[in-house]
């Protein structure tokens, strides 16, 4: 009989996008997949560390899985992903965590999954952490979340060399790898033939993707790769993440703005608007560089969403610090933000180099006038297309109401609209008609 296998994920859009790749590689060694832990004989948690609070979350639904193992004798649980690979053989000790933990997979050894569930199924130790110089999974096509979905993420490279002081990423997903262009173009091409409209290639640095051809030499760039998706089909609309300032390029501002389906959504984490931070951060950017990378996209992308990431508190920062960021995000006039506390990680640079030395109130202070601040951008961004008629992807019902339809303009901007018969996948003109903070409400005016 097949096994049941449930799967949990944590973290980035690389471990959603992975946690699909492991449910190929279980489906095609005779396992299906289940979306209800109880009946489940395998429980695999995909996981992140990149802060101590989504480590502590995942530990705290490992502890509440365990009460499982009464009524399931024979049940596995398995550690995946990034606090897998952090963590390593102290996981399946039970005295780290104070609980059991049968199995534990780096980001790299999801093709073994099969076999390290075998040695655990006989009581062996099931770990496998070692991190891979060339896997990129090419070759697997991953089982999607959402069959018959609008949305989908091809991940085009593994892994980074970046070493911000802060992240724990190049530790627990190894070096950076490039995916060969052919099978980011096939996977493209089958995600259109069923259905899907739109693509986000993922990547912890995209712009940094590179191949080059053995035979040829020929040498492909990110910008390049994302005039060939583009090419695919001017239906399929393609996103991307994450881009480092350090190296996004005017060439591929005016790539996106040669190719309408390239959706014109630009994903640049400025973490601080301090230079003397960034030096710290070992960003490899300055705040000058940064903002003048801003005003190269509003000259090549004249309203281009912008969204970002920022910390707040990192080693040292200071008042005046902290200050120089709140000026960078007015300047920017980002649409969206992806805010944190400053969390030490063990092993990074800055926990070797820097002492954590900004108390937890002025954090928490910090943030929150981050927070407070990116809301009124958000608002304000959001007021200014009152009026104007955008065209949204549908992607299926509004969660608030039946009646609406939600979907989101190439600026990544989600739209509620009343349903007039529309399907996910209908590219629909939308009038602006209203705005909060997070959404836009509108009316279709037509749609083709
Ligand atoms: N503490 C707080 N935030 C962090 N990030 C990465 N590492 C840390 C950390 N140690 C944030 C960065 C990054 C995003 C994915 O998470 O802003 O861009
Ligand atoms: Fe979390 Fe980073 Fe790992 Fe993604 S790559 S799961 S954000 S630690």
């Amino acid at each position: 009989m097949s096994k049941k296998i449930y799967i949990e994920t944590y973290g980035c859009q690389m471990n959603f996008s992975d946690s699909e790749i492991v449910a190929s590689v279980m489906t095609s060694h005779d396992a299906k997949v289940t979306d209800a832990p109880e009946n489940a004989d395998v429980i695999l948690l995909n996981t992140c560390s990149i802060r101590d609070n989504a480590e502590r979350r995942v530990v705290n639904r490992l502890r509440a899985l365990q009460h499982l193992r009464k009524r399931r004798p024979g049940l596995l649980i398995g550690v995946l992903g990034c606090m897998a690979e952090r963590l390593k053989e102290d996981l399946l000790e039970e005295k780290t965590l104070g609980l059991r933990v049968d199995l534990v997979a780096g980001p790299d050894a999801y093709r073994q999954l099969p076999e390290l569930m075998a040695d655990a199924e006989t009581g062996q130790k099931a770990i496998n952490v070692m991190l891979s110089a060339d896997e990129t999974y090419a070759d697997i096509s991953p089982v999607r979340y959402t069959p018959g979905g609008v949305s989908a993420f091809i991940s085009i490279m593994r892994g980074c060399e970046n070493f911000c002081a802060y992240c724990v990423v190049p530790f627990t997903r190894g070096k950076e790898r490039s995916r060969d262009p052919r099978s980011i173009l096939a996977e493209a091409r089958r995600l259109l033939a069923d259905g899907f409209r739109e693509v986000t290639l993922l990547g912890q640095n995209v712009n940094s993707y590179r191949w080059k051809e053995d035979d040829s030499g020929k040498v492909t760039g990110f910008s390049e790769l994302l005039g060939e998706v583009a090419s695919v089909d001017p239906r399929l609309r393609i996103r991307f993440a994450t881009s480092h300032p350090k190296d996004m390029s005017d060439e591929l501002l005016h790539q996106m703005a040669r190719h309408p389906n390239i959706c014109k959504a630009i994903h640049l984490p400025l973490q601080s608007g301090s230079s003397e931070v960034l030096k710290r951060m070992n960003r490899k950017y300055t705040r000058e560089d940064y903002l003048e990378r801003i005003a190269a996209i509003k000259r090549i992308l004249p309203g281009c969403g912008l969204s970002t990431d920022i910390i707040a508190g990192f080693c040292g920062e200071t008042e005046e610090e902290f200050g120089e960021t709140m000026d960078v995000m007015d300047q920017a006039g980002f649409d969206f933000a992806f805010m944190f506390k400053y969390s030490e990680r063990p092993g990074t640079l800055a926990a070797k180099k820097y002492a954590d030395d900004v108390p937890e109130a002025v954090k928490t202070r910090r943030l929150t006038s981050i927070i407070d601040k990116q809301q009124a951008l958000s608002l304000e961004s959001n007021r200014s297309d009152i009026g104007k008629t955008m065209e949204v992807l549908t992607e299926g019902r509004s969660k608030r109401s039946d009646r609406m339809m939600m979907g989101r303009t190439s600026h990544n901007k989600v739209v509620v609209f009343p349903d007039q018969g529309f399907k996910p996948g209908d590219y629909v003109q939308v009038k602006i008609t209203a705005c909060s903070a997070a959404t836009l409400k509108g009316e279709a005016v037509k749609s083709h």
